[in-house]
This record gives structure tokens, sequence and C-alpha cells, in this order.
């Protein structure tokens, strides 16, 4: 008889996302006239940046003859988009991170949830509390957490709490832990965290010999040149910090699939024995193994981005966006909406009206705007009373919506 992973059956409801489908789908069913903007789900509609689109072409054309086919690549990544990544992401920000400690991967989801394959199972892991469903989902799937509680909090996870007080940028444990997941600009809330709260972070992790697992997926939004873009800016975050990034929202690849993550190579993990142990070469070991590399056609594409003509189609890309975020934000803020986020990052956080609970602001939304947002609840118990609107769709999309809401709220 085949056993399953009962930790599986832990998990409280199904994956927010598909949650919110499932819901949609059976409103559609019902009302079938009903012309649905989906602001819920970040999905990106923009088609590819012209310079990606012309080099994932040539590289389809690279695979039509002999002398130019590519089979296995390595897994790691190709070093034309390594090398462009270390160059622009990294040491064009004073960062020193070298093109061998950036792995490239199918998705910055995907590599947030497979790192937990290379640490144990008794590290104390502090999670921010609203959080992006996957750190958490991915530590009940690996069996590090009890049962869920009432409010959907896991025993055994610590959970930090961010609040209109904290402005969403939870503050440092006050137990000790030894596994932080930490996502700026972030997912939900739209926040970030200065260079200072990152060097508090570093430091902690410094003195406790605690790991940060930083998500940078959404660094291309930030246009407040203050704000770090990489958890590298932070002296020492190379001796305490994994960070994960993203092509999926900057450049469209939501459906094409391309990220990375970077393992400094001084990085180490403990043994139960003490014994000290490089991350970099279990993370190698681990890709090695279980992973055959990102597709050359999709990293040509990657590469594209970090060319002169790439540069600036992504910048054109990412301003549009950021464009829908300002117009959700002050359309909202006028209606009398708190809304937080939305600045340095493609989602707005608002406090839903009328001290409505996330889901009922869900169903109102969806039942007579036809608009579909994420309920904050469904990023943690702390997000009970909050909302998330995506900015990502189309300029039209977003313009009704806001009118849509209105006519419901105002
Ligand atoms: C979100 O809406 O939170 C993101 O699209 C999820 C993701 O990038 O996996």
């Amino acid at each position: 008889m085949v056993q399953v992973n009962e930790n599986f059956l832990k998990l409280k409801a199904g994956y927010l996302f598909p949650e919110i489908g499932r819901r949609v789908t059976a409103f559609s069913q019902a009302n079938p006239s009903a012309k649905i903007i989906r602001l819920g789900i970040g999905d990106v509609t923009e088609p590819l940046p012209p310079a990606v689109i012309k080099a994932m072409h040539q590289a389809v054309d690279d695979m039509a003859a002999r002398e130019t086919f590519k089979g296995y690549g390595p897994e790691q990544g190709y070093a034309f988009l390594r090398e462009p990544i270390a160059e622009h992401d990294f040491a064009a920000r004073g960062i020193d991170i070298s093109a061998d400690e950036i792995f490239i991967s199918d998705g910055s989801k995907c590599d947030s949830g497979n790192i937990l394959d290379i640490l144990g199972s008794s590290n104390r892991i502090a999670i921010s509390d609203p959080v992006y469903p996957v750190y958490v989902d991915t530590n009940v799937m690996a069996g590090h957490t009890g049962a869920a509680d009432a409010s959907g909090r896991f025993e055994g996870l610590v959970y930090l709490p961010g609040n209109e007080a904290n402005n969403f940028v939870p503050e440092l444990p006050s137990e000790p832990v030894d596994l932080i997941y930490l996502c700026y600009p972030n997912n939900p809330t739209g926040t970030v965290a200065t260079k200072e709260t990152l060097k508090g972070w570093v430091d902690y992790a410094r003195a406790n010999n605690a790991l940060i697992l930083f998500d940078a997926a959404y660094e291309a939004f930030i246009s407040d040149p203050t704000i770090p873009h990489s958890i590298f800016e932070i002296e020492g975050a190379k001796e305490v910090a994994i960070e994960f990034r993203s092509f999926s929202k900057s450049i469209g690849f939501t459906g094409v699939r391309c990220g990375l993550t970077v393992v400094p190579k001084q990085l180490m993990g403990t043994t139960p024995a003490g014994e000290k142990v490089s991350l970099h070469q279990l993370w190698n070991r681990r890709q090695s193994t279980k992973f055959n590399g990102a597709s050359y056609v999709v990293q040509k594409g990657a590469a594209a981005a970090y060319t002169a003509e790439g540069q600036a189609q992504m910048r054109g890309l990412v301003d549009f966006y950021m464009t829908n975020a300002r117009l959700l934000r002050e359309g909202l803020s006028k209606v009398g909406i708190k809304v937080f986020g939305g600045v340095n990052a493609p989602y707005v956080w608002l406090r839903t009206p009328k001290n409505l609970s996330s889901w009922d602001f869900f169903d109102l939304l969806l039942s007579q705007a036809h608009v579909v947002g994420t309920p904050g609840s469904g990023f943690g118990a702390a997000g009970e009373g909050y909302f998330r609107l995506s900015a990502f769709n189309s300029r039209q999309n977003v313009e009704e919506s806001l009118e849509r809401i209105f006519k419901v709220i105002g």
C-alpha cells in the first residue's frame, strides 16, 4: 500500500490563487455575461519586450541547425546569462557576486520551495505575517510544522506580524530563530525595507548563526534610490543570506519561466555534529541532480533583457505597471480607502472598507463590481481586514475596475 506525505493533509485549503480561481469560475458560470477584471494573482498581461522576442526567435533558429543546436545546458545556467546578471544586477551596484554564485532556474517560486531540500528539518523558522504563502506551505509539506490553528497559523513557525504600526515591516524576532524568510519589495503588502532595516536583519543573522532567505522577485519595481535592491548591499550579508530573483514580472516571464538564486560561496550551514558545510556546494549538488537547467531559448530571451535596448524596454514595462499601481493607489485613497504599497512595488494593499472581512470584501467586489482581488487573510492571520490589488493588467482594465469599485463603495 502506498503511503502519502501526510504533511500535505495539514494544509488548510487549496493554494490561495487556485482557490480564488475556483470561486471566480463558479461566479462566472452562474453569471456568464459578467465581464470579470482580474487584479488577483500578480500575473502580467503585456507582451514580452521586443528585444527579448527577437533573441528568443534567434535562439529557436539556433536549434534548427546542427552547428548551433543545443542539447542539455549547464544545470547552473549558461554563462551568457549569468555573466550579465553579475555585472548589471550586482557589480553595477557595488555588490561583489560572481557569475558562478548565480544559479539560473525556472523561477523564484520553485527555488524558494526547493531550497528546503538542502536545509535540515529542525530549524526554527521565522515568517512574516502576512506573507507569500509559498514559504509557509512548502515548510508544511516538508514536515517542518505541526497542525494549523483556527486562524490558519501553523504550530512550530515563528510568525512576525506586519501591521499598520510597523508599516508592515515586522520587527526582529523576540526568540531565537535559524531560518528567516524576507521578501522586499514585499508581496503582498507592497512595502519596502530600508538599508537600516535590512542591516538589522543581517546583524541578527550573523549574531545568531541564522540564514536569511531573501526574496527580491520585485526589485525591478523599486523607484526610491535609497531602497536596497539586494540583501547583498548590506555588509556581511554574503555570510548569512541566499537571494531569489525573478524575470516573471520585470520582463513578463510568468509563463515563460526564468529566475535565479544567488548562493554565495562563503555561506555555510552546520551539521548536527557542528561541522560546517558549504550551502553553495549543496545547492549545486541539488540542482545537478534534480534539475536540467532552464531552456536555452528562455535563457537567451532573459539575456536580451541586459542589452541597452532590452534594459530600456524592461524599464518601459515596469513603468507601465507602476502607473497602474499609482492610479489604483490614488483612486482608492480619494474615496477614503486606506492604502499601502504601490510606490516601489506592483501591489496595492488596502484596508477593507466598513470593517469588512477580507473574504466578505472579495465577495462584494466579485459579485457587484466583477473585480477580483486577493483577500489579505489568504496571506496569513495578520492580513485579515486587508485586501491586495495587483497592478498587472491593461490600463483600460485598471481604469474600469476603479470606476466599478467607486460605484460599489463610493
Ligand atoms: C502573486 O500574485 O502573489 C504572485 O503572482 C505569485 C507568484 O509570483 O508566484
